[in-house]
C-alpha cells in the first residue's frame, strides 16, 4: 500500500476518489471481506460458523474485543450489560415531545448523543470508557424497545436478565398484559441470527462515520449517534425497510416484475432494485444467502404463508437471469430478505433499520475502539477546489 501522507508531503499530490471507491480510511484486524468470493469472517471466523455455533452477546464480545469469550467472561459480559441496561427516566421522558407519527430511527439517534448528558465519563479512564461500552449495548435495545412502545402509546417494560439478548429485546418490545408474549425458540434463534449477521461489516458508511466523527476525540455516544444516522438512508440500514415497501408497490401492481427490472435499468427512473447491489461484494452476500434460507423456516414456523416471500424469490430470480444485473455483478444483499423475517415476527416496517442498529451497534463500537487505541490523527478530506479564483468584492446590498 502507498502511503499518501508522505508521497502528499513530498510531491503535493491529492487523490480524487468521490465515494472513496478505492481509499483505505484505516488498517484494521476486525473484519475480512472478499468481495470476489462472498467472504465474510469477524477476527478469523467466518460469518456461517459464528451464525451456527455463537449467540449475539458471544459474537459481540468477539467483535469488540478480538477474541471468543471464555464462560466466566461471557457470563461476566452478559451480567454487566444487564446491570446497565435501565435507562435514565430523562432519556425516555425525551420521546415524549416527538409527533406519534415519528420515524423510530428520528427517536433512537436523537435520544443516543444526549446519554452523554446523563453518563458522562472520562475518555483517559478506561474501566469508564469500559462502562460507557456496557451501557450502550444495554440501554439501546431497551431505548429501542421504548421507541416501539411509546408510539404506539403502550406503557414502558425493563429488561429481563434471565432471557438472552434476543429473547429480552422481543420480550420489551411485545410483551402487554392484552397479548402475552410468547418467546418460541425458532422465532428468537432467528433475531439472535439476525442480530449475529449484522455485527460488523468493516468500512462501510455508518462505520467510516463512527470513526471520522470519533476521530475528533468526541465521546463515544456522539461518535455512534453519527453512525446511526448515516445508517438511516435507503442506501445504507435504511435499504431494509424500503425493500419491503418495494415488494408491497410490486405484488399491489400485480406482481409484473419484468416491470420493475426494466424501471431500475432505466437510468432517468431514479428507480433501484432495493436490497441488490453492494460496493464491495461482487457475488452473493454471503449474509443474505443465509438469511434467505432461515426466512423460509421461521415463515413455516409462524404458519405464514407471505407471499412477498415468493414475489422476492421471483425477483431474485428473474435479476440473477437478465444481463444488465449478471454484467454489473449485482446481487441480493443483507436487506433483500431480513424485512421478510421481521415481518414474520410482527415488528412493522418503519422499525426495520433500528433493528439494523442493534445488531450493527458491537461494529460501531469496535470500529471505534481500533480507532481510538491507533493513530490518533483527525480524519480530514481534502478537496479538489473547482470554484471562483479570487474575485474583486463590490456589495450591492445598501442597507446591513
Ligand atoms: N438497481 C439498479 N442498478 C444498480 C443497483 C440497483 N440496486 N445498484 C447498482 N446499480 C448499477 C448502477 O446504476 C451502476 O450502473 P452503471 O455502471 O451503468 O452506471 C452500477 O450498478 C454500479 O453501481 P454503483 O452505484 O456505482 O455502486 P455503488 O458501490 O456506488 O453502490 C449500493 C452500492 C449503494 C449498495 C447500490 O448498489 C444501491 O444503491 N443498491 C440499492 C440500495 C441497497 O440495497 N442498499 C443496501 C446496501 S447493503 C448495506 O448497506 C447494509
Amino acid at each position: 500500500a502507498i502511503d499518501i501522507s508522505k508521497l502528499r508531503a513530498q510531491t503535493g499530490l491529492i487523490t480524487l476518489d468521490p465515494g472513496y471507491v478505492n481509499t483505505g480510511s484505516c488498517e484494521s484486524s476486525i473484519t475480512f471481506i472478499d468481495g470476489e468470493k462472498g467472504i465474510l469472517r469477524h477476527r478469523g471466523y467466518p460469518i456461517e460458523d459464528l451464525c451456527e455455533k455463537t449467540d449475539f452477546l458471544e459474537t459481540a464480545y468477539l467483535v469488540i474485543y478480538g477474541r471468543l469469550p471464555s464462560q466466566a467472561e461471557y457470563d461476566r459480559f452478559r451480567d454487566d450489560i444487564a446491570e446497565h441496561s435501565l435507562p435514565h427516566n430523562g432519556l425516555s421522558r425525551m420521546f415524549e415531545a416527538f409527533p406519534k407519527d415519528s420515524h423510530p430511527m428520528a427517536l433512537l439517534a436523537s435520544v443516543l448523543p444526549s446519554m452523554y448528558a446523563y453518563y458522562p465519563y472520562d475518555e483517559n479512564d478506561p474501566a469508564q470508557v469500559d462502562k460507557a461500552i456496557l451501557r450502550l449495548l444495554g440501554k439501546i435495545p431497551v431505548l429501542a424497545s421504548w421507541v416501539y412502545r411509546k408510539l404506539r402509546g403502550w406503557p414502558l417494560n425493563y429488561s429481563n436478565p434471565d432471557q438472552s439478548y434476543a429473547a429480552n429485546f422481543l420480550d420489551l418490545t411485545f410483551n402487554t398484559p392484552a397479548n402475552r408474549f410468547k418467546l418460541d425458540p425458532d422465532i428468537v434463534k432467528a433475531l439472535d441470527l439476525l442480530l449475529i449477521l449484522h455485527a460488523d461489516h468493516e468500512q462501510n458508511c455508518s462505520a467510516a462515520t463512527v470513526r471520522m466523527i470519533g476521530s475528533s476525540q468526541v465521546n463515544l455516544y456522539a461518535a455512534i449517534a453519527g453512525g446511526m444516522c448515516s445508517l438511516w438512508g435507503p442506501l445504507h440500514g435504511g435499504a431494509n425497510q424500503k425493500v419491503l415497501e418495494m415488494l408491497e408497490v410490486i405484488k399491489n401492481d400485480g406482481g409484473d416484475i419484468q416491470k420493475y427490472l426494466d424501471l431500475a435499468k432505466d437510468k432517468e427512473s431514479g428507480f433501484r432494485l432495493m436490497g441488490f447491489g453492494h460496493r464491495v461484494y461482487k457475488n452473493f452476500d454471503p449474509r443474505a444467502r443465509i438469511i434467505k434460507k432461515h426466512a423460509d423456516r421461521v415463515l413455516s414456523k409462524l404458519g405464514i404463508n407471505d407471499p412477498l416471500l415468493k414475489l422476492a424469490k421471483e425477483l431474485e430470480e428473474a435479476a440473477l437471469n437478465d444481463s444488465y444485473f449478471v454484467d454489473r455483478k449485482l446481487y441480493p444483499n443483507v436487506d433483500f430478505y431480513s424485512g421478510i423475517i421481521y415481518k414474520a415476527m410482527g415488528i412493522p416496517t418503519e422499525m426495520f433499520t433500528v433493528m439494523f442498529a442493534v445488531g450493527r451497534l458491537p461494529g460501531w463500537i469496535a470500529q471505534w475502539r481500533e480507532m481510538q487505541s491507533g493513530s490518533t490523527r483527525i480524519s480530514r478530506p481534502r478537496q479538489v477546489y473547482q470554484g471562483e479564483t479570487r474575485r474583486d468584492l463590490m456589495s450591492m446590498v445598501k442597507n446591513h
